[in-house]
């Protein structure tokens, strides 16, 4: 059996190269035993399929591929999934384990207990909330802050006038924040509005202070601080809690993601978002060969 491919985004300006924001990936996993493939991000999501694959080799014995790249939505996912089949090549993240891993929605029930308590409801981009559709959606979080996001993203930049609310009671309040999200996500708004109960976490003076754990088939590969999280961010996690977190993936089934924990102000660890592994960011100085490793024995 061939070893798995790793596909990873082309570079824009050397379409034959891989991007260089994946070279260190792309430098482990030769080193691990994966071939390197490139797809053309913009093409996959310009829905031009088969060109995007056409540099991945073609092959009559059925080849497996794992996915490292940019962001992409669940339809463009699966529309890459089909293109690959007609080359011979089988993600080893199917397009229905990709969705539940990406989007909260997917994600949540395999979470719940561990995770923030959250409600969603599918939404139109470029459409306006109003309270006579926000008020219904809020019912069962009840009051007190709020934190609102869509399937994916949340605007936390813009913390408190499209992520933020103070009290979810409130619904004029609560319906302005979900507009603005809803307008700023635009066109790329992902799935529909997530409205979560707001927890409070053990922060580094701003924002939660979160650990990334990458699980591959169910085990944790590689423990990373968050992207986003100053240079030499602690990433410690009891194993205690790796063990109940990895009960939840188990549950979830996706072969390869990624959660992000926090420490609660009262001591408990919680998942604040899981990811799909192929999509979620390392943190630049990161050393990447762990989890190349664990992909490639995983194909
Ligand atoms: N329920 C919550 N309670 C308290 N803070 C929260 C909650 N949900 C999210 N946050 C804060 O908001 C930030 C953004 O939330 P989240 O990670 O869900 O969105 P995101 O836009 O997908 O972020 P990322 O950059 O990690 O992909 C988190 O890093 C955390 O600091
Ligand atoms: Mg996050």
């Amino acid at each position: 059996m061939a070893a798995p491919l790793l596909l990873v985004p082309s570079d824009p300006l050397a379409p034959r190269a891989p991007d260089e924001h994946f070279a260190r990936e792309v430098e482990a996993a030769r080193g691990g035993g994966l071939t390197v493939a490139v797809v053309d991000h913009d093409a996959v999501v310009a829905g031009e399929l088969p060109a995007a694959v056409r540099q991945v080799p073609a092959s009559d014995v059925a080849r497996t591929a794992w996915y490292r790249g940019w962001m992409i939505c669940s339809s463009a996912y699966a529309r890459l999934g089909s293109a690959l089949e007609a080359r011979g090549v089988r993600l080893l993240t199917s397009p229905a384990a990709y969705a539940a891993a990406h989007e909260l929605p997917g994600w949540y029930d395999a979470f719940a207990g561990s995770t923030p308590a959250s409600v969603w409801s599918p939404w139109e981009p470029g459409r306006t909330p109003t309270p006579a559709d926000v008020g219904p959606l809020l019912e069962t979080l009840g009051g007190g802050p709020g934190v609102v996001k869509d399937y994916v993203k949340s605007r936390k930049h813009e913390w408190d006038e499209a992520c933020y609310v103070p009290d979810l009671a409130d619904i004029n309040t609560a319906t302005r924040v979900v507009a603005r999200m809803v307008e700023l996500q635009g066109d790329g708004l992902a799935g529909g509005i997530v409205v979560r109960a707001f927890e409070p976490f053990v922060t580094d003076g701003g924002r939660a202070q979160e650990v990334r754990v990458w699980w591959v088939l169910g085990a944790p590969a590689l423990v990373t601080p968050h992207p986003d999280a100053p240079a030499g961010s602690d990433a410690d996690v009891p194993a205690g809690v790796l063990d109940a977190v990895g009960r939840n993936v188990a549950a979830l089934g996706a072969p390869f993601v990624t959660t992000d924990l926090a420490l609660r102000a009262d001591g408990v660890w919680r998942v604040i978002e899981v990811g799909d592994g192929q999509v979620s960011d390392l943190p630049g100085g990161q050393d990447p060969a762990p989890l190349l490793r664990a992909l490639a024995a995983a194909g």
